[in-house]
């Protein structure tokens, strides 16, 4: 008699992404500036733009950057991008881990996505033209 084919084993429901919720206002900073997670840990990153200021002017997103790059490189690469480029400068992608769209006032948007396996410090900023002196931060990655 044939044997029968074991059972196929249940499938490992992934875990639920942690959630993060950050703010973004007028005053241009960020309402987190450290986060810690662990290697390979599903994030998920909400951020809420609370001004009321016009996006033409005060515009905010949230770029994770890899390791070893330089936000204030980043950002200056960023301000060549410009508005019209929502300022994530393609030539740089290979920096960025996830970034969210450059939001208004009022605006939120989601980013999901899976921690670095290395740990280290990896920058966060608002890549907004002269926002990464007080927008910035870093994810803890141990
Ligand atoms: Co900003």
């Amino acid at each position: 008699m044939p044997v029968p084919a074991p059972a196929p084993a249940a499938p490992v429901a992934p875990a639920p992404a942690r959630t993060i919720e950050i703010t973004a206002n007028d005053q241009m900073r960020f309402s987190v500036t450290r986060i810690e997670a662990a290697p390979g840990e599903r994030l998920t990153v909400v951020l809420r733009n609370i001004g009321v200021l016009p996006k033409t002017v005060m515009g905010h997103n949230w770029v994770l950057l890899q390791s070893t790059a330089n936000p204030m490189i980043y950002s200056a690469a960023a301000a060549g991008a410009g508005l019209a480029g929502d300022f994530i400068p393609a030539e740089y992608n290979s920096q960025v881990i996830v970034h969210t769209r450059l939001l208004g006032p009022g605006e939120m948007d989601t980013v999901e996505f899976t921690v670095p396996s290395t740990p280290g410090e990896y920058p966060f900023l608002c890549s907004f033209s002269g926002h990464v002196g007080t927008m910035r931060g870093v994810l803890v990655v141990q």
